[in-house]
């Protein structure tokens, strides 16, 4: 069933909306139409985290409650799920939500510009967590800016949360959430308005047809790079394509010899699921945006941007990933290694889309990767490396080294794996595998590094995960 208006709950009730601008923001939506005042604007781009609201989405027959940032979330992506905002945590009778009053009791608002957006963001760590430690809660405000508090009393406030009620008005009505999430999530839409068209199929099949037709719509996954062309350019997207509403292709499965991720799969699954396999690629998801970026950002739209400085991109070179595309007839395989081809260039062309990304499996090498950034949250790395090592007898037997941030694309260092094959680790082979990295990168000097500084990091990286091989530990903390 396709529809041209927009359905979604909102207080216990099936709200529907006709004739939304297909680039309208969820936070003028919500200002502006829903009058909603409580959730502000504070920068428009994603990084401020005080547009934070969350939506309830049902999944596996529960709802799963995630921060969003209002702000560069499109308004018809509200199709099918819940709309919870800072003004619906009051109770009827008045009484205040855990998270408000814990708030108010530890002193964590001065000025309230951020504070809805903080309750938010607490608010969905509350409803998704049963314990809240403290890298949870640290975790879950990454994405959230205060310039009064100096956050102490908000994690303060965070931590007395252990010892409320979990029951809430939400879980109250989360029967009836339920019944009225099932009503309307299983409708596609296609929206004709101001001139825009918007499409948001529900399977693959739909989203071929779409592409037939629609060659040049601008496909969207999370939003979190291409909504910026709206809020911060200030274009208009005329023909877009939801990709994030296609529940075939939001999986990660895995068999023996790889890990497949859907290209609708947010970053936040993978994060969960590779730690097993990969607690490095964790390590780096976890200091990628915030939450709100993560809960909607995928894999797919981070391959597709081709940003030099995409934090996915050089753990997937190292691990030889492969990305799946496909156009309304053929499907593709190709090595992510030759994907990229310059600064934001890749070889996708149009009426094709990234279907999934395979990560191959290195069970006997060791994986190691590192991000550093001027600020450990929520900030785009300087420099970002990954190896992904086999040693065997002490020789190092097969080795795929990758960066971000030193080249106009993500890329592997060949000269340095050169130097380091079937070499002994010591110091001899790290310096000159050190020097190697000279010859592989150029990197240039920008607002967030300057190239000296991104060559030195690139090398102390190297030689930092080569003694924690070595040493087989970690050795500090930061990157
Ligand atoms: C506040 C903030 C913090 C950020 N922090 C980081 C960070 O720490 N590290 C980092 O790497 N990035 C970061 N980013 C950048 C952004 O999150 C990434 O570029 C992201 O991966 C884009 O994914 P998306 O799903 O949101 O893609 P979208 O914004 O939806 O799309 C991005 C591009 O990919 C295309 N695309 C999307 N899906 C597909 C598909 N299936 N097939 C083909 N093309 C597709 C779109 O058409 C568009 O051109 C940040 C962004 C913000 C706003
Ligand atoms: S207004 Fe700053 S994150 Fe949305
Ligand atoms: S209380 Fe003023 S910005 Fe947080």
């Amino acid at each position: 069933m396709t529809s041209n208006f927009i359905s979604f709950i909102y207080r216990n009730r099936i709200v529907k909306i006709k004739n939304l601008d297909p680039n309208e923001t969820l936070l003028d939506y919500i200002r502006i139409k829903l009058t909603k005042t409580g959730t502000k604007n504070g920068c428009s781009e994603g990084g401020c985290g005080a547009c934070t609201v969350v939506l309830g989405e049902l999944k596996d027959n529960e709802i799963k409650y995630k921060a969003v940032n209002s702000c560069i979330t499109f308004a018809p992506t509200l199709q099918g799920k819940q709309l919870i905002l800072v003004e619906d945590l009051i109770s009827k009778d008045g009484s205040l939500h855990p998270v408000q009053e814990a708030m108010v009791n530890y002193h964590g608002s001065q000025c309230g510009f951020c504070t809805p957006g903080f309750v938010m963001a607490l608010f969905a760590m509350f409803k998704q967590n049963s314990k809240f430690k403290d890298d949870t809660i640290r975790d879950s405000i990454a994405g959230n800016l205060c310039r009064c508090t100096g956050y102490q009393p908000i994690i303060k406030a965070a931590k007395s949360l252990k010892n409320k009620k979990k029951f809430d008005q939400f879980s109250h009505n989360q029967k009836t959430t339920i019944k009225l999430l099932k009503k309307i999530n299983k409708i596609s839409i296609a929206i004709k308005t101001n001139g825009k068209k918007y499409f948001a199929p529900r399977y693959v099949s739909e989203l071929k047809k779409l592409l037939k037709k629609n060659i040049d719509a601008d496909l969207l996954s999370g939003g979190t790079d291409l909504s910026l062309r709206v809020t911060k350019e200030r274009q208009d997207i005329n023909s877009i394509i939801y990709m994030n509403s296609i529940i075939d292709l939001n999986f990660i499965k895995n068999n023996d010899q790889y890990i497949e991720v859907g290209a609708s799969t947010p970053l936040i699954d993978l994060e969960i699921y590779i730690k097993k396999y990969y607690p490095d690629f964790t390590k780096i998801l976890k200091r990628y945006g915030s939450p709100q970026i993560r809960n909607v950002g995928t894999v797919a739209g981070n391959i597709a941007t081709a940003s030099p400085i995409g934090d996915c991109l050089p753990l997937l070179l190292s691990l030889n990933a492969q990305v799946i595309l496909k156009d309304f007839k053929k499907t593709k395989t190709l090595n992510l290694d030759s994907f990229f081809i310059n600064y934001r260039k890749t070889k996708l062309k149009k009426g094709q889309f990234i279907y999934s990304v395979i990560i191959p499996l290195f069970k006997k090498n060791k994986f190691k990767a590192y991000k550093v950034s001027k600020r450990f949250d929520d900030d785009i790395s300087s420099v970002c490396a990954a190896f992904n090592i086999e040693i065997v007898k002490n020789k190092i037997q097969s080795v795929r080294i990758a960066y971000g941030g030193m080249a106009a694309i993500p890329k592997r260092a060949n000269l340095c794996e050169k130097i380091l094959l079937n070499s002994l680790i010591n110091d001899e082979t790290i310096s000159k595998a050190k020097k190697a990295l000279e010859k592989d990168f150029r990197p240039i000097s920008d607002m967030r590094a300057s190239g000296v500084y991104r060559m030195e990091i690139a090398k102390n990286l190297l030689e930092k995960c080569c003694i924690e091989i070595k040493e087989n530990k970690t050795i500090g903390v930061y990157a």
